[in-house]
């Protein structure tokens, strides 16, 4: 084989290494869905069972939401109503903006550059549960959700989330403990995950949302593959949809932008995206190979050995071929 060849073969794979390295943790989301650490719809007693007062209590009786301020829309109050009513022994806090920044301000005053750099508001409302959940444990609930029942046997697990569809977990209703490691980790790791991408709803999934939860969350279970600290996993149907649920769903979320038709579209049709992907990522190292690299093999046309010494990804080999063929030609 030509030493280009083989050049060529080497970047390629070192390409496609660096690439599925990148993403691994993505790639892996497609196939891990946490049923490992399922809440199992069996040891969940049912809603009015007097099984519900035997279990441990762990998680402190508080229930977080977040708004702009306290006049909430008419179509949230029913659902905020129904979690305060079925929950009278429960602490009820309200994160308004206002709240919200002073918090961050006063018990974690590393992150407030960060906090009050993020571009969308809907980042700083997803921030800012983690980290009072972090402070003070409880179970955080979107407004958008409504409670069907009492959320007494859910504080029996040091920390839970909600699975959610196609991949990963979501950050609409979720409990813990004060300062458990996972929402340590998560807190600790915003900085860090503060990039802007191209489509306004990519940069809130993947530097707050539940697409940045999701990758903590793979990150943490890989350096805790057993043992008490894991994070026990709401699977659809005990969230909603049943009598037995815990939650019932309103309206969407409030902030959903032209990109995010794109997006779904994408994700309901991700086969379909990655063979695609496949086949263009392919195509386009054929077409290099055919034009820049094969003409070298067997001398052709003058007009494919002046693409090839114009090549972009090639040009110190194939001006150093250059110079040897001037050298023969003296
Ligand atoms: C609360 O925020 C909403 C939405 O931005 C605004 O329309 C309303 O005037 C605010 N209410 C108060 C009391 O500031």
């Amino acid at each position: 084989m030509r030493k280009n060849v083989v050049a060529f073969v080497l970047i390629t794979i070192a390409v496609l290494a660096f690439a599925v390295h990148n993403v691994w943790i993505l790639i892996s989301l497609l196939f891990v869905d946490g049923s490992e650490d399922a809440i199992s719809r069996a040891e969940l007693p049912a809603p009015k069972s007097g099984a519900i007062s035997e279990r441990p209590q762990l998680i402190p009786k508080i229930i977080h939401q977040t708004y702009i301020n306290e006049s909430l829309p008419e179509h949230w109050k029913g659902p905020q109503k129904s979690c305060i009513d079925l929950h009278p022994d429960y602490e009820y806090k309200l994160w308004t903006d206002k709240k919200a920044r002073e918090f961050i301000a006063a018990e974690y005053p590393w992150f407030l550059e960060t906090f009050d750099g993020y571009p969308y508001p809907i980042q700083r409302a997803d921030a800012i549960r983690y980290f009072v959940l972090h402070h003070f444990g409880g179970i955080y609930i979107d407004l958008d959700d409504g409670c069907n029942r009492s959320l007494d046997p859910l504080l029996a697990y040091p920390a839970w989330v909600r699975r959610t569809t196609p991949t990963g977990i979501s950050n609409d209703a979720m409990g813990a403990v004060p300062r458990h490691p996972f929402f340590l980790k998560t807190i600790d790791s915003l900085p860090e995950y503060n990039r802007r991408w191209i489509l306004p709803y990519i940069t809130v999934m993947a530097s707050t949302g539940p697409l940045f939860l999701s990758i903590i969350w793979r990150h943490y279970n890989n350096a805790n593959p057993v043992g008490a600290e894991r994070v026990r996993i709401l699977f659809p149907a005990e969230y909603n949809h049943h009598s037995w649920s815990f939650f019932t769903h309103h309206l969407g979320n409030s902030w959903h932008n032209n990109d995010v038709r794109l997006i779904f579209w994408m994700a309901k049709h991700w086969l379909m995206v990655t063979i695609l992907g496949f086949v263009i990522g392919f195509s386009l190292l054929a077409c290099i190979y055919t034009v820049f690299i094969r003409p070298r093999q067997q001398p052709g046309s003058p007009k494919l050995r002046a693409a090839y010494s114009r090549a972009p990804f090639y040009r110190r080999i194939s001006q150093k071929d250059i110079e040897l063929d001037d050298r023969h030609e003296v």
